[in-house]
């Protein structure tokens, strides 16, 4: 009997259970996505939906115009136009998308700039007070950092009461931590009434403010990823053997003179700040500012302008120091002002001249005054001071280039304007006010 057990594998299947795979599809079936948008009206909901996105955002973009909604000079002026599309407090998402900004500092549609937070330290001071009113209109958030050793509340009290505006009293010789994106450091005691008459005291207030205050902002800078602009003075290059001062010129200071607190401290704080750059990744940028005058100035800090201004309104002889043949150049606050935000908003590190190339000896200014304020104001000459430069003249070449700044205002406009801004502080007269420059 055979057995059960029968091999099989050898049978061949009949060719019906054979595996045969299905026919591919054909992989772009043009009709089926066509019927599919026919049906019930789907192509119809598409366009609707289409045109509603299309005016919600136009409708969103006319309302966060900034031109329409602040009208502020600001937005109109070359520096919104010129704003660089790389700068990192925006790719650090500072924009309500992360596009960022076009070539031409234009915002995508329907998308609107968002305010930076910005410290400005000394913001209650003559520059800062001016840089802050800047830094508002054009709609970011400003904290003062001042001691009030120089500025004044007044300076900047028509921001108080504006959510935008913070006012701290702090010494920067004292670390302080804050969320921002950007720190103006301008906190100094800036007059030369204070270095010259109270030296023991002042070169404690200048060598703290200088080396261990911009200490503590280039930490704040590192700790927060804030970018640093420090306000340093053409007074770093001492009485210069070259002229006019190019930023390559390294200077003529006299290490031990009476001035020298003022410009040591400077050059300490510059060193302090580059050293960051350079080993800690600190974004910084360093302007080095020459006389600037302006409404808010200190009235007797015994700087030139402000002193003949004062003088002349008070009747007084104007005081002429030594020969009165030293020339100085003179810029308005609104120029430098400009110029700080250029260089902040910029690409380049520095140092960058920022004053006005316009020369004037000290016989000269006072005769400007004279013309403006009073022409029989007489003028009195007195010993010059030690190590006063005979020379002050920036090249601005480099500014002009590289940030595309260069000074607007002359003598003769800029200082009626002081001129009034002082009237009315020295005399009470309050018909008008002309401080603000913004
Ligand atoms: N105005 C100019 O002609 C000129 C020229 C060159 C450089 N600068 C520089 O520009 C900056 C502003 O100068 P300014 O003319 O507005 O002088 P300013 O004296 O009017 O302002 C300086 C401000 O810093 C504040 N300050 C001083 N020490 C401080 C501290 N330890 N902590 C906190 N705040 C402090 C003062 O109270 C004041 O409000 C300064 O750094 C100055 O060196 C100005």
């Amino acid at each position: 009997m055979a057995s059960e057990l029968i091999f099989r594998g050898h049978e061949s299947h009949p060719a019906s259970d054979a595996y045969s795979p299905k026919p591919p599809k054909p992989w772009l079936n043009v009709t089926r996505p066509i019927h599919y948008l026919l049906r019930e009206q789907r192509l119809v909901f598409i366009f609707v939906g289409i045109a509603i996105a299309t005016l919600f955002f136009t409708l969103l973009q006319s309302s966060s115009n900034p031109q329409t909604q602040i009208p502020d000079s600001y937005f109109s002026s070359e520096l919104t136009r010129t704003h660089n599309p790389h700068r990192s407090a925006y790719q650090n998402g500072h924009l309500t998308t992360g596009f960022g900004i076009n070539s031409v500092g234009k915002i995508p549609l329907g998308l609107k700039r968002k305010g930076l937070r910005i410290v400005v330290t000394g913001g209650a001071g003559f520059v800062g007070s001016h840089l802050v009113d800047r830094l508002i209109s054009r709609g970011d958030s400003v904290i003062v950092v001042d001691n009030f050793f120089t500025g004044r509340k007044e300076n900047v009290m028509h921001h108080f009461g504006n959510p935008r505006f913070e006012l701290i009293r702090h010494d920067v010789v004292e670390p302080l931590l804050l969320e921002v994106d950007q720190i103006y450091h301008l906190a100094c005691p800036a007059s030369p009434v204070h270095y010259k008459h109270n030296p023991v005291k002042t070169i404690i207030s200048f060598f703290f403010t200088n080396v261990v205050g911009t200490l503590n902002m280039l930490g704040l800078a590192k700790r927060v990823g804030a970018r640093f602009l420090l306000t340093s003075t053409s007074e770093v290059y001492g009485d210069p053997l070259q002229h006019p001062q190019v930023e390559t010129y390294w200077g003529n200071v006299n290490p031990i003179g009476v001035r020298s607190c003022y410009d040591e401290g400077k050059r300490t704080a510059e060193t302090l700040t580059m050293d960051y750059h350079r080993g800690a990744g600190v974004e910084v940028r360093i302007a080095r500012i020459f006389n600037t005058y302006g409404p808010r100035m200190c009235i007797d800090d015994g700087r030139v302008v402000s002193n003949f201004v004062a003088q002349a309104l008070r009747k007084e002889p104007l005081t002429v120091y030594g020969d009165g043949k030293q020339t100085r150049s003179f810029q308005f606050v609104s120029d430098l002002v400009e110029g700080l935000m250029r260089l902040m908003e910029g690409e380049h590190v520095g140092p960058f001249n920022l004053g006005n190339p316009g020369e004037f000896t000290m016989l000269e200014l006072a005769q400007v005054v004279q013309e403006t304020i009073d022409p029989n104001a007489k003028i009195e000459f007195r010993p010059n001071t030690e190590d006063d430069p005979h020379k002050r003249k920036p090249d601005i070449s480099k500014a002009k280039e590289q940030l595309g700044w260069e000074p607007k205002v002359p003598l003769r406009k800029g200082l009626p304007m002081m001129v009034s801004d002082f009237r009315q502080r020295i005399f009470g007269d309050h018909k008008e006010d002309s401080s603000s420059t913004a």
